[in-house]
This record gives C-alpha cells, sequence and structure tokens, in this order.
C-alpha cells in the first residue's frame, strides 16, 4: 500500500466496519486493534486540540470526523477553516478545532498505519454550552387577587436547570425549582422582583420579571388639627394604593380646589396636604379626603378647629385678639385648651 489515496480508502472502510461492529482482517499478517481515548469536553466557542501518538515505523496516519477525513497526514482535506494541523512528527499528531460548536459534537478518529498494523484511537468530543434563558414573562401587572403564573425557559448542555425566587422584598420565601412560578390569589405582599436562574456545569444565566399588585386604596385615620386664627394649617392625608391614589378633598358636600382662596392642595406620592395659609374664623369645620384609584376608592375625615393660645402677642393686640371666654371655650376641643383658657383668664383678672 505506497499510494496514500489507495490507503486512506482502505482505512476508511476499516473505520466503518469498525463503526457497524464487524471485525476488521487486515491483509496479509499485518493486524489491527482499536483503541478509545477519554472524552473531551469543550465549551462552545474554545478550540479543541486532537492528539494521537504516531512512532518511527508509522507509514501513514490520518484524523478523521466521524467518517470523513479531515487530515491525511500534512494534508488537509476539510474545508473548514476552523480546523488546521498543529503537530506532525514521529511522536504525535495534532490537529485543533477552533471555535467548536454544537456540530462539532461526535466520534474522531486517528488512524495510524504501520507495515504490519492498523490502529485507530477513538474520541467523542462533547461540547457544552452555558445557559441562557430563551424565553420569560413579561413584566406583569395584576390585581390583587389574581392567579398569576410565571415561566422562564432555557437552553444549554447538559440541559440546565431553571428555578425562580422572590429577590425583592427580601423578608419573603417564595422559590420555584422548576420553569414556573404558580402563585395563586396573589396579595399585595406578594408584589416585587421575581429572579429566573438557569444554571448548568458551565455558567448560570439570570433575569429578572417585575410583579406588579394592584389594589384599592386605603387610608389612615385622619388626625383632627387644631390652629390658631391667622396661622397656618395643615391637614394632611396619607393613601395606600397601587396605582398611587389621586386625592379629593371635600368640606362637607364642597368640593375644594387647589387655589381656592389662601387654600393649597399638594399631592406628592402617597400623601395630600391640604393648607391654610391665613386659618379664619369660617375655615373651622369638618373637612373629608377622598383617595381614589381605579380599583376603588376611601375615605377619611379631618375637624380643623380652633385653638387660642396665650402667647404674648395675643396679649398685646388688646381685646380684638382675645375671644370671649364663651366663644373661645366654644372652640376648643381638649382639655388642654381649656387649662390654657382658665390660665388666661387668670391672667386677665390682674
Ligand atoms: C463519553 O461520552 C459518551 C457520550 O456522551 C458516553 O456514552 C460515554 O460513557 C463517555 N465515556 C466516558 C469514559 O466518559
Ligand atoms: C464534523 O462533522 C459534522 C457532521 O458532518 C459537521 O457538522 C461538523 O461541522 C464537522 N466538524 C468538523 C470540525 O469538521
Ligand atoms: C384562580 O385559580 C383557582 C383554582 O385554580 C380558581 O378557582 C379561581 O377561579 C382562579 N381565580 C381567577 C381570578 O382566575
Ligand atoms: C390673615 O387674615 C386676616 C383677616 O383677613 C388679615 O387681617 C391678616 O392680615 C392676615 N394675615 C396674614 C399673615 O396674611
Ligand atoms: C365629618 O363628616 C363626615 C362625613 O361627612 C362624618 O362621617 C363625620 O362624622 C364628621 N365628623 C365630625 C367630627 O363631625
Ligand atoms: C366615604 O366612605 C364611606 C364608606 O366607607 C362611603 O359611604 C362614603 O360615601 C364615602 N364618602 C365620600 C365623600 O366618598
Amino acid at each position: 500500500m505506497k499510494n496514500p489515496l489507495c490507503w486512506v480508502i482502505l482505512t476508511g472502510v476499516a473505520f466503518l466496519l469498525i463503526q457497524q461492529g464487524l471485525p476488521v482482517y487486515s491483509q496479509g499478517d499485518s493486524q489491527s486493534d482499536n483503541k478509545v481515548m477519554d472524552n473531551i469536553t469543550v465549551r462552545q466557542g474554545e478550540t479543541v486540540l486532537l492528539s494521537c501518538s504516531q512512532g518511527d515505523v508509522v507509514t501513514h496516519s490520518a484524523w478523521l470526523n466521524r467518517s470523513s477525513i479531515m487530515y491525511a497526514g500534512e494534508d488537509k482535506w476539510s474545508v473548514d477553516p476552523r480546523v488546521s494541523l498543529v503537530t506532525l512528527n514521529q511522536d504525535e499528531f495534532t490537529i485543533k478545532i477552533e471555535n467548536v460548536d454544537m456540530t462539532d459534537e461526535g466520534q474522531y478518529i486517528c488512524a495510524v498505519q504501520t507495515r504490519s498494523r492498523a490502529t485507530t484511537t477513538s474520541v467523542h468530543v462533547i461540547v457544552q454550552v452555558p445557559p441562557k434563558i430563551t424565553s420569560l414573562s413579561k413584566d406583569v401587572v395584576v390585581n390583587e387577587g389574581s392567579n398569576v403564573s410565571l415561566v422562564c425557559s432555557a437552553s444549554g448542555k447538559p440541559d440546565p436547570t431553571v428555578s425562580w425566587k422572590i429577590i425583592s422584598p427580601a423578608a419573603q420565601i417564595l422559590t420555584s425549582e422548576d420553569e414556573f412560578l404558580e402563585i395563586p390569589s396573589i396579595s399585595r405582599q406578594r408584589a416585587g422582583t421575581y429572579e429566573c436562574t438557569a444554571m448548568n456545569d458551565v455558567a448560570t444565566d439570570v433575569q429578572t420579571v417585575e410583579l406588579t399588585v394592584n389594589y384599592a386604596p386605603t387610608v389612615s385615620d385622619g388626625k383632627d388639627v387644631g390652629v390658631t386664627l391667622g396661622q397656618q394649617g395643615v391637614l394632611q392625608c396619607e393613601a395606600d394604593a397601587v396605582p398611587p391614589a389621586d386625592f379629593e378633598w371635600y368640606r362637607d358636600d364642597r368640593r375644594i380646589f387647589n387655589g381656592f382662596d389662601g387654600i393649597e392642595i399638594e399631592d406628592s406620592g402617597a400623601l395630600s396636604k391640604l393648607t391654610f395659609f391665613n386659618v379664619s374664623e369660617g375655615d373651622y369645620g369638618n373637612y373629608t379626603c377622598v383617595a381614589i384609584n381605579k380599583l376603588g376608592s376611601a375615605n377619611t375625615s379631618i375637624v380643623l378647629f380652633e385653638v387660642i393660645e396665650p402667647t404674648s402677642s395675643t396679649l398685646l393686640q388688646g381685646p380684638g385678639a382675645v375671644q370671649d371666654g364663651n366663644s373661645a371655650s366654644r372652640a376648643c376641643h381638649t382639655s388642654t385648651c381649656l387649662l390654657v383658657l382658665l390660665a388666661l383668664q387668670l391672667l386677665l383678672k390682674f
């Protein structure tokens, strides 16, 4: 077998027979044998080196991908530019495959021919692929009480394991060792950031989903406010709602708008403030704050009542600034106010 092409074809035929599990009988008194190397594991995109040993009596050798020849000695048969020769000498025959892809996975064979012996050494190349989340639920907005179902699927080799957990608010323990996360009848406390993790031996891919839970407003009980005539008074109303509430203010049944004489309404997030810059007699009364979003409304009432303070300035302003005892006590709602009133009347006796 001096003709290399002839040898290569014979090697191919021998290899096909080996693959089919048939015994291969070499011609004449030469022998053949079959070795298996350890599997080579390589990551997608990396370079793999395929190496087999030679000897000084070797006449021909070749590297095959499945049954097609990549290299016959120094001659490159493969048209794939990623395949190249690294070393061919008496000790070793090494080729490399760059930028390895999934399709390169499989059996590679080094066929070595001496005058009396044909040896094939096979090696299985395993290509690993880092996990990639291929499909993930979009950020979702639901109403409280809805059944929520999140899904996350990933590809990779080996098959990645997929899991879910809630990362914010952090105090919660809600996990799933699965592509699916089912939350029946969701409560507002379950709103937050959910994280999907896809993991295999190679790497980890992580993505997050925002879950918003809408609910109707609740308002904190209003605190009545006592203000001295001519002073600034502020009524505050706080609502918990998603989406954030819009506020409306009422005096009895009359709606109050921002910019009404001496009144300002200022909303910032969960809080609405009704400010009287200069409280007059007519401002004292019962106010209602209504918080509204698309899921409902809630309200609370706040009383603005009069407080008489015995400051030196009220005393110096003369009788006009100091109310007579009767009207002042009618306006007074608290016991501290009554004490102040008594002290005031004592002072006036001097
Ligand atoms: C090599 O990989 C093949 C295919 O994945 C597997 O069947 C075989 O058991 C592996 N051999 C070794 C030695 O790991
Ligand atoms: C090996 O053979 C497979 C199947 O024909 C092919 O898809 C792959 O590109 C080949 N790889 C190399 C490095 O030749
Ligand atoms: C949520 O799921 C439960 C049980 O599967 C079902 O009875 C209920 O009707 C569902 N609720 C909604 C709002 O779909
Ligand atoms: C508050 O209102 C009263 C009565 O209208 C007025 O006399 C007084 O000057 C006002 N005070 C301020 C600080 O605007
Ligand atoms: C204020 O008004 C609301 C509704 O109009 C009523 O329910 C509440 O009792 C009133 N509060 C006072 C102190 O009069
Ligand atoms: C305030 O809430 C009560 C029930 O909590 C409701 O009956 C009332 O109509 C509400 N008032 C306003 C002004 O929305």
